[in-house]
């Protein structure tokens, strides 16, 4: 039997279902001697994640993967979750051989009776009991790692075989453990457990843990270190995906490009405060605007002053900074813009999600590579000063990390050279970019 989450504190276990329940010494014994080892079991109903398509040749196709839960026969009508695509079970092989029956636990391949198109991650169920897939899902999730799990940073959630990129867009409380009282948080530090709503960059088949302990469960793999972070089971579903659809216009990002007399592209600076991002960013607006582009800048100290207004400095209120900041520029590049955003965006995940969602090639990161003593000289808000002594905390280069980018497509020597000249260095690579 495996716990399916549990938060350890000496000799207690807290084991975390729709009912939190708490269990230590005796009681936690007698909680392991009375479960019902069988849970997900051939009462529930069917679910075969697709774990690898296998297709040696032409003639044969089998879909293989550990059933979760239900039992298979042949004959069977199945629906896939994903495609909704429908068929037969026609073959089930198992590893002694063909079998005409098969119950959860069992590895098997199974072969259908009509070509369907099926890929990893989608699950094969039964008729009335398919998955109606979601992008949106309330879930207690729990912090495995000693690295944050922060609301709005981009994450690898991973369901059976299928791993889809998304994000925590909500904590709606932490869980205390001792106590099993609520406190609101913005993030989960190792072991700490709190109540998530998540969003999925595309919709993925799910149960609720409740009707099914495999198909409602899954981990959180960090982007950058590949490890796995944390664990969650699903509440439910919110299904946004069933209500939310997106509509295409008309005049699209090649009429407007048309129109302007060149491309879109995101100039997206990052450096520490004071390293000459929004002076750099200034004389290259000036330029560009002199030479008939249209552009616009997103200033860190003016989008704070609107838009972001409610948020400060800690990492997660940098994280939701910046990635309302990616949003705003991938609009204005649709809108036709040649957008210059200046922020400190400390983070690597951040600057990636940005690149991400705004298209590769129209992505041109900025290092302006100002050393921190250099920063720390100039100061021109007083800000490091004020952080050296105390009076302000989580400053970027003093008690705050920044992350150097590793493959920036500009580095800025702000060094002995004049923001005008480091402006041009940047026009240069992006005329020919921005070229129709
Ligand atoms: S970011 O880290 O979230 O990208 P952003 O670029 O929006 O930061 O804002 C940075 C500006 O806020 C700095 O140029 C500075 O003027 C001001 N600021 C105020 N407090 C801090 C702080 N603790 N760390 C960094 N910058 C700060």
């Amino acid at each position: 039997y495996c716990v399916p989450i549990c938060a350890l504190k000496g000799d207690n276990i807290c084991v975390i279902s729709d009912k939190m329940e708490w269990y230590s010494g005796p009681s936690l014994l007698s909680l392991l001697e009375t479960i019902d080892a069988g849970k997900n079991n051939a009462d529930v109903p069917f679910r075969l994640p697709i774990q690898w398509v296998n297709r040696p040749s032409r003639i044969f196709r089998g879909y293989c993967g550990n059933i979760s839960s239900g039992t298979i026969r042949v004959g069977d009508a199945v629906i896939s979750s994903l495609t909704k695509k429908r068929s037969e079970v026609k073959e089930i092989l198992a590893p002694n051989g063909n079998i005409d029956k098969a119950v959860p636990g069992l590895s098997v391949t199974i072969t259908l009776a009509d070509e369907i198109d099926l890929s990893r991650g989608d699950i094969l169920t039964k008729d009335p009991h398919n998955i109606i897939p979601s992008n949106h899902f309330a879930s207690h999730v729990i912090c495995m790692a000693e690295q944050k799990l922060i609301k709005g940073r981009p994450i690898i959630v991973k369901f059976c075989a299928d791993e889809t990129s998304g994000q925590i867009t909500e904590i709606k409380h932490l869980i205390d453990i001792n106590t099993m009282t609520k406190s609101p948080g913005d993030e989960l530090s190792i072991n700490e457990i709190g109540y998530c709503k998540i969003v999925l960059d595309r919709p993925t088949g799910f149960d609720s843990y409740n009707e099914n302990k495999i198909t409602g469960s899954f981990i959180l793999i960090d982007k950058l270190s590949n490890e796995t972070v944390g664990a969650g089971l699903v509440s439910h579903s919110l299904d946004r995906s069933q209500n939310i659809s997106w509509h295409g216009m008309a005049i699209q990002k090649e009429q407007r490009a048309l129109k302007n007399e060149h491309k879109p592209c995101v100039v997206w600076m990052t450096g520490l405060s004071g390293s000459g991002k929004s002076t750099v960013a200034d004389a290259l607006e000036q330029k560009l605007f002199a030479l008939g582009y249209k552009t616009y800048t997103l200033d860190g100290d003016n989008v704070r002053h609107g838009l972001n207004n409610d948020l400060g400095f800690t990492e997660s209120d940098r994280v939701e900074n910046i990635r309302r900041v990616a949003e705003v520029a991938k609009l204005m590049a649709d809108a036709g813009l040649i957008v210059i955003t200046s922020f400190i965006s400390p983070f690597i995940s951040e600057r990636d999600y940005a690149r991400q969602i705004i298209a590769d090639d129209e992505f041109i990161e900025v290092f302006v590579d100002t050393p921190l003593n250099v920063c720390e000289a100039r100061d021109p808000k007083g800000l490091y000063k004020k952080a050296r002594s105390g009076q302000l905390k989580n400053f970027t280069g003093i008690d705050s990390e920044y992350q150097k980018p590793k493959n920036p497509e500009i580095v800025l020597n702000t060094v002995n050279k004049p923001p005008e000249a480091l402006a041009e260095q940047i026009i240069e690579y992006l005329i020919p970019k921005t070229k129709l």
